[in-house]
This record gives C-alpha cells, structure tokens and sequence, in this order.
C-alpha cells in the first residue's frame, strides 16, 4: 500500500465523511438500528455516536481497511459502545445465516468492489424479518450529471480509495436481492456528481 492510501487517505475520508450534511443523513437513519447489528464498512466509525445505545444488543464492524481501525475504536471509546471488529471484505461476511437483526451500510456500496456479492451476503445474514439500513451517493437523476459522474469516476476512483461517483443505489439494492421498503433521495450540499444520496431501509425480496 503507498503512502497517500496509508495515511493521507483515512484522514480526508473521515474529513468528506464528518461533513455537516452527511452528519445529518446520519442521525436520520442510524438511530433505527435495533438488536444484534453488523455495520458495514465502519471506516472511521463516523455513525458511532448516532447509534441508539438502547436499542443494541451487540455492535459488529466490518472493514477490510485496517488504516480506518484505530479512529474507529477511538469514536467506539468516546461513544460508549463496545464493537467487535472485523478486518474482512464485505463480500465474503465471516457470519452464519439469520444472525443479524440490522445491517446497516452508509456511503460504502460506492467503494466495495464487488456490491452486488456484498448485498447477498448481507441479505444472507439478516434474520428473517431483518433490516438493511442504507444511506449511499450514487447515479444522479440528471443525465447532465450522471455523465458528469461517469467521467469523473476514473479520476475521482484512485483519489479516493476506490469510490465510484455513478453507481445505481436502488438497481443494486435489488440486484442482492433485496426489496426496497422505504427510500428517500435528494441532492446534499455540495458538487453535485458527489452528492446524489439515498437512504431508507430494504428488506429480504
Ligand atoms: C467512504 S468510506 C465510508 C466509511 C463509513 N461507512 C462512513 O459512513 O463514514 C468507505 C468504506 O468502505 C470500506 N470498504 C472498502 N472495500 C470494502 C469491502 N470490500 N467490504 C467492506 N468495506 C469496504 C472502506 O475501507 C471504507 O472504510
């Protein structure tokens, strides 16, 4: 791994990803995590203090990205939350079948290489009656835009440990077999190729 992906990297994507209206997306959906719950690309455990503490019975994080690890466990401290760590790839999740009540995946199906193999594996984990709560940046509406992400994408992608600008949220979501049970999306604050958002909740289909 060079330099920039080792130190400069995890710095600005904690910086991108602490930004005011990203924080709010987050204390919309987080909150909404109930029982046993995996997240999904924990990074720098930016989503930590909006977890409802009452309505957890066990924390999971999965990040393959060892460099995000100890900021995470620095926000597990400052938030009060034990999370049991997990330094794997989202498409290959450790985990038994219907283990999990909430998986939760905010602003990481834009870089897991393989979303559609992750969202089986996490429909795969989710109890019977589980939740997938999702907030994401992806395909714009506009086609002025879109093309716009897909044109910047090469660029963007190596600066920024393998984010894609263009990806369809909804498309994917249905491809890993899920139903998409309740959805919101708007453009945040902010360029407009980057900040396309959707977030909701998805179900088993
Ligand atoms: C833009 S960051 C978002 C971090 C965090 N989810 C948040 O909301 O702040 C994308 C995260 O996806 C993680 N990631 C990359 N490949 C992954 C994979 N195959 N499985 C799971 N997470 C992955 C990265 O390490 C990084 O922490």
């Amino acid at each position: 791994m060079n330099l920039y992906d080792r130190y400069l990297l995890p710095t600005l994507i904690d910086l991108l990803c602490g930004i005011k209206p990203v924080q709010r997306q987050r204390a919309k959906l987080v909150p909404r995590a109930q029982g046993r719950v995996l997240e999904i690309g924990i990074g720098t455990g930016r989503n930590l203090p909006f977890y409802d503490k009452t309505r957890l019975s066990e924390l999971y994080g999965l990040d393959p990205a060892l460099q995000m690890h100890p900021k995470a466990l620095e926000r597990m401290h400052e938030a009060g939350i034990e999370v049991e760590m997990l330094d794997l790839p989202a498409e290959k999740i450790p985990m038994p079948d219907a283990s999990f009540d909430t998986v939760v995946t905010t602003f990481t199906l834009c870089t897991i290489p393989d979303a559609v193999a992750a969202l089986r594996e996490m429909r795969r984990v989710l109890k019977p009656g589980g939740r997938l709560l999702f907030c994401e940046h992806g395909k714009a509406p506009d086609a002025s835009v879109h093309q716009w992400q897909n044109r910047l994408t090469p660029l963007w992608k190596p600066l920024a440990g393998g984010c894609h600008l263009n990806r369809d949220i909804p498309a994917l979501l249905r491809e890993g077999g899920f139903h998409i049970e309740d959805m919101e999306q708007l453009y945040l604050p902010g360029p407009r190729p980057l900040t396309y958002n959707y977030w909701g909740s998805a179900t088993a289909a």
